[in-house]
């Protein structure tokens, strides 16, 4: 049975995805949560070895598909051995992009239908899904401005046009509309204080659930 919390951090290039994380793992650990912060593609070896082959930049023309089963193959690693077993015995897990990744790059991005992403997340999660998703959304030309994109350091997912990181950003948005419960859409073109307080918030009745509070 499940007794840790799941959360995950998605967000576009540029939306200060890794200071947030941070800030989110020290609010969680400032309340006593037991917490693992983690990544995907990556948070097991073979998963940070997928990791180097999805990101670098020499294969920018992989196949979709093979980028997608990858990506899953990298997830599966991800769950089994790192995820279930420590929502198992409690421990809470931040993770830096999951599932919604799939549909946002490889759906939106690459056009890969949602029905052959949802066979995947079908074999590979069993029913596992995120109890909260903080979406930091920005606008692509903010985000752009803001990272290394646009220069020689820009990995595989980073040198893609405006047109793919448009199609990501509005995938993100629409599953943000479909599922409002769950992925919950913060501002990231706000001062970093304004963003923070706006997490916080929602951590809040999130945070309330740890058993060792009351
Ligand atoms: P990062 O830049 O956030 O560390 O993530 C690495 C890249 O992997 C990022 O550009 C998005 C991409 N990605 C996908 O395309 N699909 C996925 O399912 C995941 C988890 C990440």
């Amino acid at each position: 049975m499940k007794t840790g919390q799941l959360i995950t951090v998605e967000g576009s290039d540029g939306s200060g995805k890794t200071t947030h994380l941070d800030y989110i793992c020290t609010c969680l650990r400032n309340r006593g949560v037991p917490v693992v912060q983690t990544r995907e593609p990556g948070g097991t070896d073979i998963g940070e070895a997928l990791r180097n082959i999805l990101i670098r930049r020499v294969d920018l023309e992989m196949h979709a598909d093979t980028e997608l089963l990858l990506m899953f193959a990298a997830r599966m690693e991800h769950v089994e051995k790192v995820i279930r077993p420590a929502l198992k015995s409690g421990t809470w897990v931040v993770v830096d992009r999951f599932i919604d990744a799939s549909y946002a790059y490889q759906g939106g991005g690459r056009g890969i239908s949602a029905k052959r992403i949802g066979v995947l997340e079908k074999w590979v999660l069993q029913g596992l899904s995120p109890d909260l998703t903080i979406l930091l959304d920005v606008a692509v030309d903010v985000g752009l401005g803001r990272t290394v994109s646009r220069n020689a350091d820009a990995d595989r997912f980073e040198a893609q046009d405006l047109e793919f990181k448009s199609a990501v950003r509005d995938s993100y948005l629409d599953r943000a509309r479909q599922d409002p419960n769950r992925i919950r859409v913060v501002d990231a073109s706000a001062p970093k204080t304004a963003v923070q307080e706006s997490i916080r918030a929602i951590l809040e009745p999130v945070m309330g659930q740890f058993p060792g509070l009351t």
